[in-house]
């Protein structure tokens, strides 16, 4: 049995499954230049690793932040610059960690299961084109270790 596959099995430590989850997508993603079909196959392997609440990403379009492929239930399809923790990771151009999404002011609740979230933006260029939104239904589940892994994950879209 591979060591990555012992590891997701075992259910080993965070950092153990961000590598083997890393090293899975850049087999997902080798060879294959559609965006969306990359896409897809990272939020279904983000989603399989951890079984988050949802993941899934937001596309910059005409101005707007518009869903992608994702993993989880119904979400809100059309973000604005700046709204929401997704619109303020897109306009400060940074990641950002909520431990607990009530406490946010602005955050667009598109499910009352949510609790914790994380929203990375996608670069291209020195612009956002999007974000990788997680959504957690535990509360403060995300730390700096995800934002690390998470950032390495996006550079390779
Ligand atoms: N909570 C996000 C909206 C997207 S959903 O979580 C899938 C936000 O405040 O931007």
């Amino acid at each position: 049995m591979s060591k990555c596959l012992k590891t997701l099995i075992d259910s080993s430590s965070k950092e153990e499954k961000y590598r083997c989850l890393t090293a899975q997508i850049d087999a997902i993603l080798d060879g294959e230049p559609d965006q969306i079909a990359r896409l897809a196959n990272i939020a279904a392997a983000l989603k399989q690793t951890f079984d988050f609440f949802w993941v899934g990403f937001y596309l910059v379009k005409a101005g707007s932040l518009v869903l992608g492929p994702f993993q989880g239930p119904i979400a809100c399809m059309r973000i604005a610059y700046g709204r929401g923790v997704c619109g303020t990771a897109w306009k400060e151009q940074k990641t950002i960690i909520v431990p607990d999404v009530e406490l946010f002011p602005g955050h667009i609740a598109c499910s009352s299961e949510s609790k914790s979230e994380i929203v990375t933006p996608i670069f291209s260029g020195g612009e956002v084109i999007g974000v990788l939104d997680i959504d957690s239904n535990q509360l403060d589940d995300f730390d700096a270790t995800d934002a690390v892994f998470l950032e390495e994950i996006v550079r390779k879209i």
